[in-house]
């Protein structure tokens, strides 16, 4: 099957107006809790890793509770790990022992995930690492990334990829299968001559999409500096959206015919996606919700991860920003749903890097759905509030989004040289009203 633009158009739709999600890596590597690449990073042989295998059980596992932290801080959607590279199975796969329902958790903790998520109204996504350091088909000796990479009893170990793919194929067929309808499958990664059709993924994903045809795919079935997806002929695998990680591209993402390519920033809370114990850098929550809304007035989205700890309980700091998330969400949510860049390229709309439209201003950002156009004042500005890009008689209304008051427009001696600029009177306390990003909703004339 080749890449079906129509179909692509039809099926990402609810993820552009969706615009944040929660990521959950949780694993065996909760118990060292130095984060998930920790078999990798201190070389852990299997038999060291053994130890976690036997010890796993969350007994504090709640993923109701998740699905409402989820939901109330306003997310839509969420993608769990399903497999990560040290190959154990949150799920109960008939193809392997290594996985959950072997060890004291004694449950599949995707079917449960995939259950509350859903009962709570939000989407489902499956994390699957292509990359898998347990399975003895997958090269040891010389790869980049294995935990065995230097350990010379490998050397001349005989592998037969082909098993490792069948697997691999096999395992996607059971998430495909098993576990209702899925909204995201997220591949994780290529590197080297490990992408594309050394997956096989051309045949991968047209088994995704017969069995999901509504799923989206993501593009990490091919490495992030060929992505196909950018091309004006993407491969059948290109995925549906591009997936930066720990940045927010400086300009949003466009294709090579500068057509906005939908995209979903992954940042973690912290500095590691697994959890680990003692990492306390936390980003602040005024950075988190200033950072979704970067990525919304950039056209893309925002999947914020949390990693649950050893007895499945999510990190006191991260319920924090959850709940401050969820403050925000709550008063201000309009200006993220469904909302694109203030250039009005927004959900599909089709237009380029330097469109014309309205540029950020110097306090802040705006986002935009159609005639609603909003400011979000970051920083409060000296005097009246110019809204930059308007003209006044394109303007119906401007009111406070939070509380729908209103907010006049301001035409005095201040202003009266700026024939061009529309300025509003927001407030006379040098404090804005909400001090991390307050919004000013205007309604441009139909
Ligand atoms: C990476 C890492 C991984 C993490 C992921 C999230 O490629 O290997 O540990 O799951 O990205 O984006």
């Amino acid at each position: 099957m080749s890449f079906d633009r129509q179909a692509h158009k039809e099926r990402i739709k609810w993820f552009e107006e969706a615009r944040l999600g929660m990521f959950i890596h949780w694993g065996l590597y909760s118990i060292p809790a130095k984060g998930e690449w920790c078999k990798s990073t201190l070389k852990i042989s299997d038999a060291q890793y053994q130890q976690y295998f036997e010890e796993f059980n969350p007994a504090n596992y709640n993923p109701l509770f998740w699905a409402h932290m989820a939901k109330e801080a306003g997310m839509r959607y969420a993608v769990l790990t399903a497999k990560h590279h040290d190959g154990f199975c949150l799920f109960d796969s008939e193809l392997t022992d290594y996985k959950a329902t072997n060890t004291p958790a004694g449950q599949d903790l995707v079917r449960a995930y995939a259950d509350a998520f859903r009962r709570v109204g939000l989407k489902v996504g499956l994390y699957y690492s292509l990359i898998d350091w347990h399975h003895p088909h997958f090269p040891h000796y010389g790869d980049r990334h294995h935990p065995c990479r230097d350990n010379e009893d490998y050397k001349g170990y005989k592998y037969d990829f082909d098993k490792y793919l069948e697997y691999m194929h096999g395992q996607v067929r059971e998430l495909c299968i098993n576990y209702g309808k899925l909204d995201i499958l997220w591949f994780d990664f290529s590197y080297d001559d490990m992408k594309g059709e050394k997956w096989r993924a051309a045949e991968l994903v047209d088994m995704v999409r017969s069995l999901q045809p509504d799923v989206l795919i993501d593009s990490r079935l091919e490495p992030s500096d060929e992505n196909s997806l950018l091309t004006e002929t993407p491969n059948s695998y290109a995925g549906d959206f591009v997936n930066p990680e720990q940045l927010i591209p400086p300009n949003g993402i466009f294709d090579s015919a500068g057509n906005p390519v939908p995209w979903e920033a992954c940042i973690t809370m912290n500095e590691h996606w697994g959890y680990c114990a003692n990492d306390q850098f936390y980003k602040p929550s005024s950075m988190i919700i200033k950072k979704l809304v970067e990525c919304v007035s950039k056209g893309g989205n925002l999947l914020l991860n949390v990693g649950p700890d050893a007895r499945g309980n999510l990190p006191m700091q991260s319920v924090r920003i959850l709940k401050d998330l969820e403050y925000w969400m709550k008063a201000n949510s309009a200006s993220i749903y469904g909302c694109g860049p203030g250039a009005g390229c927004g959900p599909g709309a089709g237009c380029g890097p330097g469109a014309s439209g309205i540029e950020k201003p110097d306090y802040g950002r705006v986002t935009r759905n159609g005639r609603k156009v909003y400011f979000h004042v970051m920083e409060n500005t000296v005097g009246p509030l110019p809204l930059t890009g308007l003209k006044r008689e394109e303007i119906e209304k401007v009111r406070l989004l939070a509380d729908g008051s209103e907010l006049t427009i301001v035409d005095d001696w201040r202003t009266d040289i700026y024939k061009d600029a529309v300025f509003l009177h927001l407030s006379d306390n040098p404090d804005l009203p909400d001090k991390v990003d307050t919004v000013v909703e205007v309604t441009l004339k139909g």
